[in-house]
This record gives structure tokens, C-alpha cells and sequence, in this order.
């Protein structure tokens, strides 16, 4: 699949031989679409503007929409841009046209997009999708992802985001797959997969690009950008794992992150990306900035300006700039002042062609005409794939006295602002999506259910509505209150130090709850919260996350009883934000948290977390028996009869984890190391098999040396992290 032809290699090496170093240079640059004009002041100004709320979001977005933008024709003309960030397909084959037909050697561009959970059929944010634990899904959407994409010209997706993160405090936990190595690293090969693995037509697969390599989200206190530290073996075993897995599954290139690591900022980082990423992963492509991050290296203090920042980033292996300008301003002096050498370059520009001619770009540089303007109507199978995603990330965190599923006959009312806002259903980093496309919690309640009211009642930036919650409680003979987060409180740049429900949000649901009505809390947010207070006092919690175009319907789906939800948590949720980070595959100390005064805890706090990684309810039950371990020559077979023990088919998710009870370095209490979905009929049992090959069993030293080493195991298996069945076997590698 990663394979380029023979006629494709030489075609590299005969343009590398005619290229001029400016037009080497010009492969290593991205230039960001300039805002030049169209209102009374400088772009700088208008940004902070916005950000300190001088003007609205809406005031600013309706200032750009008119703004004049410099797309640098005449640098492409020149063969000094390589790629731009660009969706619309007339304006790409626009450009496209100017950088095959005019540039001097008619090297494409190549288009790139933040496409983390949908280009147009937006499907859950990745902390929701990957509660489903479904690997087919994960690559399926990923593929409708691409296709629909490319379909507009962007052929490069700054996606998966792979990010292991342990810290719910972090805005952008919303963007990955939780807090497991196993699962994001599965995650990752599946979205690989569905990315770049479709060659039926140029128009079907795009190149990914892994971020944010490396360790971005260990940032201290859960803070964005802030710096990370780590001991060797914490960084090989935790957070390079979906890294490695990804680019043996043919990722084609990766992004660097903003963070330093172990004092040298990943951007400039030799040891990430040459030692570990190129020479011993062997990524085939590309590794390219994050945005504007060559220039932060000043900013962090290990580049003494912007050209030494150039400097040290190309020569640790940093192939191309994201939107500084600093490649295509200062590279050329440098390496005429001999502080970069043409090896250098001539690699980081072989590494572009490459990935541009492995994408197809020099044969099919262009969006077909007929291909403009298809997506405009969302094809069938893709809104009902979106819907899928939703159903199946849906988490059922609490459900008392079975208050759920809900007949659709029952009066509801539905309550709170966020149900009724189709904006706030696609979550962070939701570029390409269309209104008219989405499909809000009220509209999918108002489809399902015969009798419903909407009752406002206030929202996470809103005072609540007293009046309004009265007639809430009046009118229904159960009340669903849509509470949460607001999209712009998870993503990039949106850390919170205080992961409750905002304050208005829990006010509501306490007045709600003292009408005597039963009340159900649909939760809309992109990151785990510290549900304390809703945990003891709401009958019924449904995590929904921010679940994608058709949300709505998914929500009502599940709250009707049409789908019997099978989601489970892909990252732990806390009591209180104190304990953050928190996670559930830790190392067991000297004290393990407990009863006793002098042992891991908080005088203020419990010690473990409200809703452990794995955790997930269903409307029926399941239970686990007669595990059995068998010992093969270069695996163990484990074995556990699985049963839904309740009254309707249910999807159970039984996970498989191992403890190395022993080790020359501590192992965690608890490491995933398999898991599968199992639909069961009522009252139906299932012999359900896992094999655990030994090699996988092992863990990385503080040298980077894989170990395996003899002594007692602990093999569990469960449907979620917490509550196990276990097993003791003793092996010698
Ligand atoms: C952002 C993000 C990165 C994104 C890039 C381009 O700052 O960190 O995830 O791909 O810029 O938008």
C-alpha cells in the first residue's frame, strides 16, 4: 500500500536533480491563506479583539467572510509553496492549476485540513467514538471521512489526533481516544487504515498525519501547551505506543507538537523525530510543524531567533513549516553559510514528493468537475454511518429503578438550552459541516417522542429560568435535561482548572430535581467531568459527548429504548477535579491508595475515580464466568463465558488486561491488551477467546530496550477496568 513504483522513484530523484534550492525550499514551505484587507485594522488587531470580546465571534466571522485574502499566487507561480489549508474545491483547482500549469516544474500542492471526526458527515468527537471499542467503525468513518474530503480537494487530514491523555483539565483530551495506550493505538490503525488505504480511485484516500508527536497530552496541570517531563520508559511505554502503531500500519506523515519535552521543544526535538520516528519507526513521508510552531522555539528559549529556530528544526528532522514563512525566508542563507546541509534538504524534500506522488497528485492534481458540488445532499450511507457512531458512543453512566429506556408514549419535557442548539452537537474542530446537515438533541426527541415539550430553562452561559422549569415539571411525566458543556469549552486552548458541570448547569438540575419529577441528564461535552454531585442525586445519567450531525437522533434512539446503548468510557471520570490526573492503568506505589491513614489518598477526596476506563451500563446485564487461562508455545489462550443475564439483546464490551506483577521496572496495576464487542440475546452465553501473543506482554526500559521477563502474571477479564475476573499464570519467556 505505502509502495511508490519504480517509474514513481525516478520520477522523484529526476525532479530532485532539477530542482534550484529555492524551489527545494518552496516543498518545505505551507503557506497559511494571509488575510490582507477588508476592514479598518490590522488582522493582529481584530484577533485580540475577539479574543477580549471587543467584538463577537459572529461580528468577526462576518468580518472575514468579507475580507480580501492572499492566496500567493505568485509564490506558487514561483515554486515557493508547497501546500496551503484551503476546502473549497474551485479555489483548489484554481491554485492547483497556477502550481502544475505555470510553476517552471509543476509540482502540485497538496491541500490539508484539520479532518479530525468528519469533513461534512461530522461523527463523534474521538473521546466519544472510541468508547464504542469498534475498530471496524473507527475505519469506516474515517474512510467516508476521506472521501468526502478529497472530494473537495483536501488530500492530506491533520488526523488521527493519537494523543494518550490522562488529564480531563486538558480542552483537548475531546480530540483523542482516551487515556489507554492499547486503544488509542488501535484507534490509530484503524483510522490509518481507513484514511489512506482505499486506492479503488485517486478520490478515495487521503494521507493522514499523526499528532501530536510527541507527549502533548502529559502537559503539566492539564494546561494546553505547557511543558512536559517525563522519564524515558513513561514516554516508550505510554505515549510513542499509537505512534508506532500507526506508522506501521503506513501512516504517511506526522505533526510535531508544541511542546517541549524533557526541556527540548518536540518542533526541534533530533531524538523524536530523526532517532526514533525516522530512523527506527521509518516513517515513509513527511514530518510537518504545527501551526506557527518553528517560530514559538524563540518564544521557548532554545533558538536564539527565527532563522537558528529554521536552523535546528530542519536539521532535527523537521520536514516542512506550517505557516511561519521562516523556511522560505531563511533556509537558503543557511545553507549557504554551510549550518544545513543539502542532505538535508534534498531528504526533507524527497519526503514531500514522495507523499505528493503517493497521494497521486502529479496524475490527478485536480477535484473533477463532476465531483464539485456532490456533497452538497449528504449521501444516504454516510448520514447513516454518522448515526451509527452516535448510537454506539453513547455511555449509560447511571440508570436508577431502570427509569430508562423511556416509553415514546410518556409526556417528556425536554429541557435546557444546549438541546436545542444544532451548532453545539459537531463539537471541537469541526471545520466543513453545514448546519442544515444537523440533527439537534430537541429535533431528534421531537421525531420519537409523540408527546413533548421544550422547556429552555437556561444553558451553560445562562442564568436559569424558574418559571420555565416549573412548567417543565407540569407538563411532563418525565423531564430530560440536556446539560453540559458548550463546544468552545473543549478543544484547543480550552483547558479548564474546574471540571464540573458549569454552576448554572447543576443549579438547573437541583430545581428540576425538587419539582418530584423524575429527571434524566443527557450530558453534551468533550471531556470526562468531575460528576460528584450529579452521580449521587440524578436517577439517570447518559454520556452523549458531542456526538455529530445526527446526535439528535442518536440521543432519542437510546432514551426511547431502540437502541440498547453499548458505549464505554475511554477515559476515567474523576469525583472532583483534584484528583486529576487520574487513570486507571497506574503503577501501584508502596501504598496503594486505601482505608489507612499513611497510604496513596486525599484527607478531602476518594482515591479512586467516579467512573473507571472501560465503564459503560446497558439496559440488560451481563455476566462473566469459568475464565481459563492456557499457556501455548508463544501466546496464551484466554477464555471467559459471557452471558446476558437480562431481558433484552445487549452489546457487552469484554476487555482483557494483564498486570507483570514483577519487573526490573514498576508495570501498571492494569494494561489493556484486547478487547471485542459481543451482541448477545437475552439470556444468551458466549465462550468468548482472546489470544495474547508473549511478545506483547512485555514493556520498554528507561533505555528504550523491550523487556520480557519470567515471573507471575495477572490476567483480567471484565467489562470494565474496575470490575474484573482473574487469573495467575507464571511464564518464562
Ligand atoms: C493547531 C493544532 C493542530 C492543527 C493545526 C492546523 O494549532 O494544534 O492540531 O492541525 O493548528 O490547524
Amino acid at each position: 500500500m505505502n509502495r511508490l513504483t519504480k517509474q514513481q522513484e525516478e520520477k522523484i530523484q529526476d525532479l530532485l536533480s532539477q530542482m534550484t534550492l529555492d524551489e527545494k525550499i518552496g516543498q518545505l514551505n505551507q503557506e497559511s491563506v494571509s488575510i490582507v484587507g477588508g476592514f479598518d485594522v490590522p488582522f493582529e488587531e481584530l484577533i485580540e479583539m475577539m479574543t477580549d470580546g471587543r467584538i463577537s465571534q459572529e461580528e468577526f466571522e462576518k468580518i472575514m467572510s468579507t475580507a480580501e485574502q492572499d492566496y500567493h499566487e505568485d509564490d506558487i507561480r514561483a515554486g515557493r509553496v508547497s501546500s496551503l489549508m484551503i476546502q473549497d474545491p474551485e479555489k483548489v483547482n484554481e491554485l492547483q492549476k497556477i502550481a502544475v500549469e505555470e510553476s517552471r516544474l509543476g509540482i502540485p500542492l497538496i491541500f490539508g485540513l484539520d479532518v479530525i471526526h468528519g469533513f461534512r458527515s461530522v461523527y463523534p468527537i474521538a473521546i466519544a467514538e472510541a468508547g464504542s471499542f469498534d475498530t471496524e467503525l473507527f475505519e469506516k468513518t474515517a474512510r467516508m471521512a476521506a472521501k468526502e474530503s478529497r472530494g473537495h480537494g483536501v488530500a492530506w487530514h491533520f488526523a488521527p489526533m493519537i494523543d494518550v491523555a490522562r488529564d480531563a483539565r486538558w480542552g483537548r483530551v475531546s480530540e483523542g481516544p482516551g487515556e489507554d495506550p492499547h486503544l488509542v493505538s488501535e484507534f490509530a490503525r484503524a483510522k490509518v487504515r481507513g484514511l489512506q488505504n482505499d486506492h479503488s480511485s485517486p478520490g478515495n484516500y487521503v494521507a493522514a498525519c499523526l499528532k501530536h508527536y510527541v507527549a502533548y497530552g502529559a502537559c503539566e496541570s492539564g494546561r494546553d501547551y505547557n511543558t512536559t517531563s517525563m522519564a524515558p520508559y513513561m514516554l516508550y511505554n505510554t505515549y510513542l505506543p499509537p505512534f508506532k502503531a500507526a506508522v506501521e500500519e503506513g501512516a504517511q506523515t506526522v505533526m510535531a507538537s508544541f511542546n517541549d519535552l524533557n526541556g527540548v521543544p518536540c518542533t526541534v526535538n533530533p531524538f523524536t523525530l530523526r532517532k526514533i520516528l525516522k530512523e527506527t519507526y521509518h516513517l515513509p513521508g513527511f514530518v510537518v510543524s504545527d501551526a506557527n510552531a518553528i517560530r514559538e522555539c524563540v518564544t521557548h528559549g532554545i533558538a536564539s531567533d527565527e532563522k537558528d529556530a529554521g536552523i535546528q528544526a530542519v536539521n532535527a528532522g523537521l520536514d516542512m513549516d506550517m505557516g511561519t514563512g521562516i523556511y522560505r525566508d531563511h533556509l537558503k542563507e543557511a545553507v549557504e553559510e554551510g549550518k544545513v546541509s543539502m542532505d538535508v534538504i534534498d531528504e526533507a524534500v524527497e519526503r514531500v514528493l514522495r507523499v505528493k506522488m503517493w497521494l497521486g497528485l502529479f496524475d490527478h492534481p485536480y477535484v473533477p468537475e463532476e465531483v464539485i458540488g456532490t456533497y452538497e445532499e449528504l449521501p444516504a450511507e454516510h448520514v447513516a454511518l454518522a448515526r451509527k457512531a452516535a448510537e454506539e458512543s453513547i455511555v449509560l453512566l447511571k440508570n436508577e429503578n431502570e427509569l430508562l429506556p423511556i416509553d415514546p408514549k410518556k409526556k417528556v419535557s425536554v429541557v435546557g438550552e444546549l438541546a436545542d442548539k444544532r451548532e453545539e452537537v459537531v463539537g471541537a474542530w469541526s471545520i466543513s459541516w453545514k448546519e442544515k446537515d444537523c440533527v439537534s438533541v430537541l429535533d431528534g426527541m421531537k421525531e420519537r417522542f409523540e408527546n413533548l415539550e421544550y422547556f429552555p430553562c437556561g444553558g451553560p452561559s445562562t442564568e436559569i429560568n424558574e418559571e420555565e422549569i416549573e412548567k417543565a415539571a407540569k407538563y411532563g411525566d418525565v423531564i430530560i435535561a440536556v446539560v453540559g458543556e458548550l463546544v468552545s469549552m473543549s478543544g484547543e486552548a480550552s483547558s479548564r482548572a474546574d471540571i464540573t458541570l458549569p454552576d448554572c448547569q447543576r443549579e438547573m438540575l437541583k430545581k428540576l430535581l425538587e419539582t418530584g419529577k423524575p429527571v434524566v441528564a443527557v450530558l453534551m461535552n468533550g471531556r470526562p467531568l468531575a460528576l460528584e454531585w450529579e452521580a449521587e442525586h440524578v436517577p439517570a445519567i447518559v454520556e452523549a459527548w458531542h456526538l455529530g450531525i445526527q446526535m439528535g437522533n442518536a440521543v432519542a434512539s437510546v432514551l426511547s429504548g431502540d437502541v440498547n446503548p453499548s458505549g464505554h468510557l475511554a477515559s476515567s471520570f474523576p469525583v472532583v477535579t483534584g484528583q486529576c490526573p487520574i487513570y486507571y492503568n497506574h503503577p501501584n506505589t508502596g501504598r496503594p491508595g486505601g482505608k489507612s491513614k499513611f497510604t496513596s489518598r486525599y484527607l478531602d477526596a476518594p482515591y479512586d475515580s467516579l467512573y473507571p476506563f472501560g465503564y459503560g451500563l446497558s439496559y440488560t446485564a451481563f455476566s462473566f464466568e469459568d475464565l481459563a487461562v492456557e499457556e501455548r508455545e508463544d501466546s496464551l489462550a484466554v477464555s471467559v463465558s459471557v452471558k446476558n443475564t437480562g431481558s433484552r439483546k445487549g452489546t457487552e464490551i469484554v476487555q482483557l488486561y494483564m498486570r507483570d506483577v514483577t519487573a526490573s521496572i514498576v508495570r501498571p496495576v492494569k494494561e489493556l491488551k484486547d478487547f471485542c464487542r459481543v451482541e448477545l440475546e437475552p439470556g444468551e452465553e458466549r465462550k468468548v477467546e482472546f489470544i495474547l501473543p508473549k511478545q506483547k506482554m512485555g514493556f520498554y526500559n528507561n533505555e528504550g530496550e523491550y523487556c520480557l521477563e519470567n515471573g507471575e502474571f495477572k490476567i483480567y477479564v471484565g467489562g470494565n477496568a474496575r470490575e474484573c475476573m482473574e487469573s495467575t499464570v507464571n511464564l518464562s519467556f
